[in-house]
């Protein structure tokens, strides 16, 4: 096995590298390699100065988080900095890519810092619900003042090396190859005759009440009911008062208590499943067919928001429309977005000016689509106008272009079968607004082929999104889940809680926001077009709810409209009294006494309704693997992502005591609530949803 760490030595510089692809995290062998190569370097007589870098893409991306929550080996990491900033010959640490988290600690060990353009420096610990582990929180304040130290641990946002050189962060930016530049700067220390520069020794940063205060206000803000966060303020605010040593002390003891945190538990799942979900055996190796041109049809909502998406990553986009006036209306909604874009400094004006005047080309026929690599359908969702527009796809596209469709709940199966190609066929189904919400559900029909849906999960990874598979049913995953645990909502409304009610005990569980307020803005037309679809099939027994029906007849749409649940002045809505009074008409005509509920048992049965629905979600295949469904629920519907997902939430509450919750729903409503079948497997089993995951 090749060494993940290796000494050499040219001229008076000796050279430390770093190379454990694919983000050079700080596993034990790194660890002990650092180790190795520092006492190399030390007893390397013609060596007076050293350089530690990455090979590949990045410095290093930070502890491996794979051994977190495993017992730890030693040397642990921050013996290794200690050791590093003990040596007596100055080290610098080079950086690119990125020096995250253990990797920026690790340079803060070293004695001088040089960063290339570009390089991403940050403590994202938080964002795993952690804190700085090994004297990140202690060597910051040290060099960059309490403030701006304390913005770094609790946002874990990554500054630029512009503005890590203006706070006192790293020492110079580099420009050219990182391993030249690096020597270049070591000569010009060793001509200094500059010396070892441990952190440790600098002085300890001054207290500053007013920032102190302002953090802890923002965060009361940001991150409402995180833990890490407020922590890892705390250990920087500890430098103030204590040497290194004792300030370390202090940061670890917090580390360990964060490391026990559920919501580490859950952070860390939800940071790895991310990545695991486009892990799919039916696509492994299959090349993806080359994207370039994208074709979108329809430039409403949906339409208007994809083209964007496409246009921000560079890609070309023909976009058509039913006439010249619908044309130019989407032609203005992507100006408009694009527009914002540059205003948030993600685009550059010259890059909206070439993607408004040469990218994007509207048109009324069908014609301008012949050499698009892909097409997105986002049309009316109607099944007659979804065939003609597929069977004018069939007639001009070029064969071996994916032809995909955005429908939220149509039948993939039965529009592919109505064309000539359907192994071309594919589901993308985007969320509202198309260019801002990250999931992507990659809905794979009967005769979709591997390489669609390779092409698809590569178009997700362009756009930025992140994907998940999903079978073909009414609703795919998220709106199939979803209507379940909404229709578990509207019968508690039946039963006595208050729309207001719910939505605040579900925003103090985490969620951005509740259903009802986020009924109204999507728009109360959507729910209730939804329900008279589904009116022809419904079940007798089914609750309807119709006072959000008659709020629909009262005009009252949701945000779009000023009133829906809420009033609206501005995107801020009060509860409406007037609500209250439809339900409670509901509740009379229907003959039930309304009883009361608290928050506790508000969460315990929507959280119970989205669980099990997601298990036979899971077992029917629709879903692959209980992390798609946390995938899906975390990136497109607000699952407070310290949770890990429904399923992850799930697991860690103990599958046997939910089982009996529903089991006891079930008493009351047997209509609504029957254990999945595969939750009760689970339970006899004495498994766990993530057990389903492995593979
Ligand atoms: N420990 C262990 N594995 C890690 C890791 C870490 N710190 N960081 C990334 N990985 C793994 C990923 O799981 C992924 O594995 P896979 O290919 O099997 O799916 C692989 O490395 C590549 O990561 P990815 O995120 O896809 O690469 P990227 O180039 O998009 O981003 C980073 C690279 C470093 C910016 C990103 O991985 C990241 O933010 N990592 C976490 C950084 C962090 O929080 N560090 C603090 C820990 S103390
Ligand atoms: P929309 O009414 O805003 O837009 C539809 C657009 O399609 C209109 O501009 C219309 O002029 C155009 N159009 C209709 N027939 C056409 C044709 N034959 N050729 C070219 N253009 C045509 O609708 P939307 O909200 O953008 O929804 C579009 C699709 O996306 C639907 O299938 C919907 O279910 C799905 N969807 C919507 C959302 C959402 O939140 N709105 C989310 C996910 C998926």
């Amino acid at each position: 096995m090749t060494q993940p760490v290796t000494y050499e030595r040219d001229g008076r510089i000796g050279l430390i590298r770093i190379d454990n692809g694919p983000v050079n995290a700080l596993s034990h062998a790194v660890r002990i390699g650092i180790v190795s190569a520092l006492d190399a370097f030390e007893q390397d007589a013609a060596a007076d100065i050293a350089i530690v870098h990455g090979a590949g893409r990045l410095f290093i991306g930070g502890a491996d988080i794979t051994e977190f929550g495993k017992p730890p080996q030693d040397p642990w990491l921050p013996e290794v900095i200690d050791r590093i900033e003990a040596c007596p010959k100055p080290v610098i640490a080079a950086l690119h890519g990125a020096a995250l988290g253990g990797g920026l600690e690790v340079a803060l060990g070293c004695h001088y810092r040089l960063a290339m353009p570009g390089t991403k420096l940050g403590l994202p610990e938080v964002t795993l619900g952690l804190i700085p582990g090994a004297g990140g929180t202690q060597r910051t304040p040290r060099l960059t003042g309490l403030a701006k130290a304390m913005e770094m641990v609790s946002s874990g946002t990554p500054v630029s090396p512009e503005d890590a050189l203006a706070c006192g962060l790293i020492d110079r930016i580099g420009a050219g190859a990182l391993v030249a530049e690096a020597k270049a700067y070591a000569t010009d220390l060793l001509e200094q005759g500059a010396p070892a520069r441990p952190v440790s020794a600098m002085p300890r940063p001054a207290p500053d009440a007013e920032a102190s205060a302002a953090i802890r206000s923002r965060l009361a803000r940001t991150a409402k009911g995180l833990v890490s966060p407020l922590a890892a303020v705390e250990a920087v605010e500890a430098a103030c008062d204590t040497d290194l040593r004792d300030g370390l002390a202090i940061e670890r003891q917090k580390f360990r208590e964060m490391m026990e945190t559920p919501q580490r538990e859950g952070l860390i799942h939800a940071f790895f499943t991310e990545r695991r979900v486009a892990h799919l055996p039916e696509i492994a190796g299959v090349a993806p067919r080359p994207v370039a041109r994208v074709g979108v049809i329809g430039g409403g909502t949906m339409g208007a928001g994809i083209a964007t998406a496409a246009l921000l990553r560079g890609l070309s986009v023909t976009l058509i429309e039913r006439d010249a006036a619908a044309a130019a209306k989407a032609r203005d909604t992507i100006g408009g977005n694009l527009a914002a874009a540059v205003k948030r400094g993600k685009l550059s004006e010259a890059m909206r000016d070439t993607a408004l005047s040469q990218a994007l080309t509207t048109a009324i026929s069908y014609d301008a689509l012949s050499d698009v690599d892909l097409v997105i359908e986002a049309v009316f969702e109607d099944m007659s106008v979804k065939k003609k527009v597929f069977a004018e796809l069939d007639r001009v596209c070029k064969p071996g272009a994916v032809l995909a469709t955005n429908t939220s709940y149509l039948d993939i199966n039965e529009i592919a079968a109505s064309i000539s190609r359907p192994q071309d066929v594919v589901g993308l189904h985007f969320f509202s607004p198309a260019h801002v919400m990250k999931l992507l559900e990659v809905v794979v029909a009967d005769k979709t082929a591997p390489e669609v849906t390779a092409t698809a999960f590569a178009l997700a990874k362009t756009l930025g999104k992140v994907a998940v598979r999903a079978g073909v049913c009414d609703g795919f995953i998220g709106n199939r889940i979803l209507s379940h645990y909404r229709a578990a909502a509207d019968r508690m409304v039946l039963a006595g809680a208050s729309p207001f009610q719910i939505d605040a005990a579900l925003t103090d569980f985490g969620f951005a926001m509740g259903p009802y307020a986020v009924a109204d803005l999507a728009g109360l037309d959507i729910g209730f077009l939804t329900r008279q679809r589904k009116a022809a099939t419904r079940d007798p027994q089914d609750v309807v709810p119709v006072w959000a029906d008659a709020l629909y007849h009262l005009g009252r749409l949701g945000q779009k409209t000023g009133r829906g649940y809420y009033i609206y002045e501005g995107r801020q809505g009060t509860p409406d009294p007037e609500v209250d009074r439809l339900i409670a008409e509901a509740r009379a005509d229907a003959g039930i006494t309304p009883r009361s509920f608290d928050k506790a048992e508000i969460v315990r049965r929507y959280m119970a309704a989205m669980v099990n629905e997601a298990a036979r979600v899971v077992d029917e295949g629709i879903a692959q693997r209980p992390l798609d469904v946390d995938v899906t629920l975390l990136s497109g519907y607000g699952f407070p992502r310290h949770r890990g997902g429904p399923m992850k939430w799930a697991d860690m509450q103990g599958l046997e005591s939910l089982l009996a919750d529903i089991e006891g729903f079930a008493q009351e409503d047997p209509f609504f609530w029957h254990p999945a079948p595969l939750l009760m497997r689970l339970v006899a089993q004495n498994r766990t949803f993530d057990s389903l995951n492995a593979g």
